[in-house]
């Protein structure tokens, strides 16, 4: 029997009750396909701030690093918005992905046909069609570059840099065309080069490295027209491919169009098939605990993590399509809920899609 190893860490919030159902997903499929899953839960987070005053333990790293891969439910809260940068929750967030070399993060935004009407975008853009694949650099740019504070002449000033080199923008350009490959073979490469050394640098090696696929149409965007074109005309982008903090703004926003971020899971991987799998809301701490939260982004992360880390992509067909037959059926959490169809919460919502495998 294959023997897997899966650092679990639900965090905070409707971290904890989301993976909670996710986890049961897992262990009726793993049942099914003979593997075993050995989990072991770890702190991160605003939970690890309070158990050992530091947001990402060495021992959660320490287990992660020696796992097949990580499933992460979700950090942070209003308990710990008064802390200083190094000591918050989202440091945790941080912490793992530059920790585990984690540079490729994929988002995908993608218009479940039943939940349509949840868009707030017109019908007649929805009905064009959204499916889009976010590609997002991760251990690099302003998140990890040089930052501090200093003084202009007197007055208090700070600073954070942006800063690509080759070798980082080639290893997440190669991410994006070879999804491409696997989708409509369509790149967008977001920059803003008009003003951005390091946006220039970026667009020169996407271009070199863009000769290696030549089926895939490759086409460059500044940022804040892609922000515009998001929402005039979803249907143009298959992949898009950014910087760290382009690629978190307009991941946010891409969700948003869907209508369902609770829908929405992801994952942050790396050259080996080791990966961390989470999905792309936040920890709702006003609803955690209230048997209130969509649990399916987790669960679909679950099955995101099934198909790349553990190479069982039939496993992951099986745990979206019972997702599918759920939403077919008409259950909703309240996240999704429109008039006409049954209200479930968290709980129920697992178990029915238990139910369905
Ligand atoms: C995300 C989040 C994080 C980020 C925060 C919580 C650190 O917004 O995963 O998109 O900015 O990367
Ligand atoms: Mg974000």
């Amino acid at each position: 029997m294959k023997d897997y190893k899966i650092a679990v860490i639900p965090g905070d919030g409707i971290g904890v009750d989301i993976t909670r159902e996710a986890l049961k997903v897992m262990n009726k499929v793993a049942e099914k396909y003979s593997v075993k899953l050995n989990f072991t839960e770890v702190k991160a987070g605003g939970v690890a701030i309070d158990a050992c005053q530091n947001p990402l333990p060495q021992e959660t790293l320490d287990i992660c690093k020696a796992s097949d891969a990580v499933l992460l439910g979700a950090v942070g809260g209003p308990k710990w918005d008064n802390l200083e940068g190094s000591k918050r929750p989202e440091k945790a967030l941080l912490g793992l992905r530059g920790g585990l070399g984690l540079y490729a993060n994929l988002r995908p935004a993608k218009v479940y046909d039943v939940l349509k009407t949840a868009s707030p975008l017109k019908n007649e853009i929805i009905d064009e069609g959204v499916d889009l694949l976010v590609v997002r650099e991760l251990t690099g740019g302003i998140y990890f570059g040089d930052r501090g504070r200093c003084e202009d002449n007197g007055i208090a000033a700070a600073y954070d840099t942006e800063r690509y080199n080759v070798e980082e923008i080639k290893k997440i350009a190669h991410v994006a065309f070879k999804s491409a490959m696997k989708r409509r073979k369509k790149v967008t490469s977001v920059d803003k080069a008009n003003i951005l050394e390091s946006s220039r640098l970026w667009r020169s090696v996407v271009e070199k490295v863009a000769k290696e696929y030549p089926e895939v149409e490759l086409n460059h965007l500044y940022v804040d027209n892609t922000a515009m074109q998001l929402v005039r005309k979803p249907s143009q982008f298959d992949v898009i491919l950014t910087s760290n903090m382009f690629g978190d703004i307009l991941s946010d926003e891409a969700s948003m169009i869907t209508g369902s971020i609770g829908m929405l899971a992801s994952s942050s991987v790396r050259e080996d098939s080791f990966g961390m799998y989470e999905p792309i809301h936040g920890s709702a701490p006003d609803i955690a605990g209230k048997d209130l939260a969509n649990p399916l982004a987790q669960i679909l992360s679950a099955a995101m993590l099934f198909e790349y880390s553990l190479d069982m992509s039939e496993a992951a067909r099986d745990i979206e399509n019972a997702v599918q037959r759920v939403l077919d059926k008409g259950f909703r959490t309240g996240d999704i809920y429109t008039e006409g169809t049954k209200k479930v919460g968290t709980k129920e919502m697992g178990k029915l899609v238990l139910d369905e495998l």
